[in-house]
């Protein structure tokens, strides 16, 4: 099996969840912690009943200060070095949920300077021309401008040079060398670079001149950020930010996650039918080589992309998930049914997301903020 690498910048190998908890020193979600969620939301997203969104750090904290009138923000981001696909949409639904629920603000960065930095056949026009294509997949979910700021690194540079540079000066680039894995061919830009990522994690407590909590839900590959600006903002007088981790969303090829860099791994917000209809069709499953073996021994929704897209996106219904895997596996639904009735649920979801998509740019510049 391959190694499991798990960084900011690469995801490799078979994931296992429980190892990147006790190696990142993160906790994993309780279902007392669901339950203390549910007090407050009245139910669970679906994305938190599964266990999509697994582990967290200072959860427990952010709600204590939540029940005492101390209201927390959130923060997210977006490397935007390519479009958008539905395994990106994840961690940013979970997001809107909870804005919605505990009615709080949002800072979405745009890290247009980090893929930049880190892509070598990307210019700095591309980078930034994708934040704002980028930001209307964001706005498409339904966030509320009023409570949403969505902001490019280089474009709001004004704001957040003068708060990078105070991360800067605490980190060493040893500390750096030893969490990033930086070598000495790496540009100074990159080892930089996660300074302007901390920032959000305290902008609103600059902002109001108090400290104000912070929850940023990521993917976990994220964690290496993060670790540092909690080691970081008490020094600079700030409270460290709580983190809420998801996994990642597979790709439909055999193993891996969705990864624009394989265009067939992953369905892109702004794919065709056509070439919806194609990437399904090819896709890796559980299922058996012929149709007398699949009725026979059934397949296996555990290994199998198709099933993992209703699972993640596709199927809020826990009772007709249940009903997908256990049909699949007494061999009663094909691979080829499944398929069909996903790729309908797809074309229908982006033909949506792209009418809301291409609405959102009359409404972009309400969420943008510039220095
Ligand atoms: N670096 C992230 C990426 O490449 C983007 C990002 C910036 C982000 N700030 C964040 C992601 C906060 C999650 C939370 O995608």
């Amino acid at each position: 099996m391959a190694r499991m690498i798990v960084t900011p910048w690469e995801v490799r190998g078979e994931i296992d969840y429980e190892r990147l908890i006790r190696e990142f020193g993160t906790q994993r979600i309780t279902p007392e912690l669901l339950e203390r969620i549910k007090k407050h939301t009245g139910e669970l997203h679906f994305l938190l009943r599964r266990g999509i969104f697994f582990s967290h750090r200072d959860l427990d904290w952010i709600l204590d200060e939540y029940e005492k009138g101390n209201r927390f923000y959130l923060y997210t981001g977006r490397g935007p070095s390519e479009n958008v696909h539905i395994g990106h949409l994840v961690p940013w639904i979970l997001t809107k949920w909870l804005q919605d629920k505990f009615d709080v603000k949002l800072y979405f960065q745009m890290t247009d300077d980090e893929k930049f930095l880190f892509k070598k056949n990307l210019t700095l026009e591309e980078t930034n021309r994708l934040a704002y294509e980028n930001a209307l997949d964001v706005i498409a979910l339904g966030f509320d401008h009023r409570k949403t700021f969505i902001f490019s690194d280089i474009d709001y540079a004004k704001t957040l040079y003068r708060e990078a540079i105070k991360v800067a000066k605490r980190l060493t680039l040893s500390t750096a060398k030893a969490v990033f894995g930086f070598k000495n061919s790496n540009n100074v830009g990159e080892i930089f670079f996660t300074s302007m990522q901390a920032v959000p994690a305290f902008l609103e407590s600059v902002k109001q001149g108090r400290n104000v909590p912070c929850l940023i839900p990521y993917g976990i590959d994220q964690d290496a950020h993060f670790r540092v600006a909690r080691d970081i903002l008490p020094k600079l007088g700030f409270y460290k930010p709580a983190a809420i981790h998801s996994k990642f969303f597979p790709g439909l090829l055999k193993g891996g996650k969705m990864s624009a860099s394989d265009p067939r791994s992953a369905i892109f917000t702004t794919d065709s039918p056509e070439e919806i209809r194609k990437k399904v069709a090819n896709a890796f499953t559980g299922g058996r080589d012929t149709i007398e073996e699949q009725r026979k021994l059934g397949g296996r929704p555990e290994i199998c992309s198709v099933f993992k897209y209703y699972e993640f996106f596709f199927e809020p219904d826990d009772e007709r998930l249940k009903e997908i895997s256990s049909s699949c596996k007494k061999g009663e639904r094909t691979c080829g049914e499944c398929k069909q009735i996903l790729t309908e649920k797809i074309v229908k979801f982006v033909e949506e997301h792209q009418k809301k998509r291409e609405k959102a740019r009359k409404v972009l510049d309400k969420f943008i903020l510039r220095d």
